[in-house]
């Protein structure tokens, strides 16, 4: 993560007038999250700001306490306010920590790093841990699967990865790999897919499955006929 004045200029928001869009949110351990907008072609995809970064605090083992938003709705603040009793605050401090979501040792294999990222995952709901890493141009990214007590808000480990990789600014993405230690054929959900198919379309997803088996795939093979238009641009 480089400056926090450079956030507002990372979210991804080609189907609105909502660039701008960030925010910052404060962990019980000092860190601060950020988060910036992450649009997707099917709308409801899309992860506001506050929604990303409350999800990348808890999945960071963290507890979020406070925040600051820059953005043009207040979408869901409400809920995620009273969810975690947060203090919503006027101005950004001077100088915090950020959540760099670049792991250190990416080059070592990920089955062991994933045994590690696992137990990070949030999930009061299913019991189902699930862990992503994302190759990006500037490094590694992980994610983990984090559930919320409203199910529809919880996000996949692969959509937090790809949130957490926008909102320190990186965009270009190489390959993605899935670990579901629970399930027996890995695979990523519908919704991730058409996520995966605005990211990383023509790229590599690998999947770990149960029995420590691994299949690649095209992105546009796990999802064909994946939803697209051209009239969803915003041309403002
Ligand atoms: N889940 C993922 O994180 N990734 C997938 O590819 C499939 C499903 C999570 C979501 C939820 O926390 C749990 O697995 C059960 O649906």
């Amino acid at each position: 993560m480089k400056k926090i004045n450079q956030l507002e200029t990372y979210s991804y928001s080609p189907y609105s007038d909502h660039s701008g869009d960030w925010c910052v949110v404060e962990g019980k351990s000092g860190l601060w999250y950020p988060g910036v907008r992450v649009e997707n072609i099917s709308f409801p995809l899309t992860i506001t700001p506050l929604h990303g970064a409350i999800c990348s605090c808890l999945a960071n083992g963290d507890q979020p306490v406070s925040f600051y938003a820059e953005t043009d709705t207040n979408e869901l603040h409400p809920y995620w306010i009273s969810e975690y009793n947060l203090q919503e605050r006027k101005a950004v401090p001077e100088t915090l920590d950020l959540f760099h979501p670049i792991l250190e040792n990416g080059q070592q294999k990920s089955l062991q790093l994933s045994e590690a990222l696992i137990p990070k995952a949030v999930t009061p709901h299913s019991d189902f841990p699930v862990a992503a890493f994302l190759y990006t141009d500037d490094g590694v990214v992980t994610g983990v699967n984090v559930e919320v007590s409203s199910w529809s808000l919880g996000l996949c480990a692969e959509r937090l990865a790809i949130f957490r990789a926008v909102s320190a600014g990186i965009q270009s993405f190489n390959k993605l790999e899935v670990y579901a230690p629970k399930g027996d054929f890995s695979s990523p959900c519908g919704a991730c897919r058409q996520v995966l198919m605005e990211w990383m379309p023509g790229k590599t997803v690998e999947l770990h499955h149960g029995d420590l088996t691994v299949s690649t795939h095209k992105t546009e093979h796990l999802l064909p006929f994946a939803f697209s238009s051209s009239q969803l641009k915003n041309e403002h």
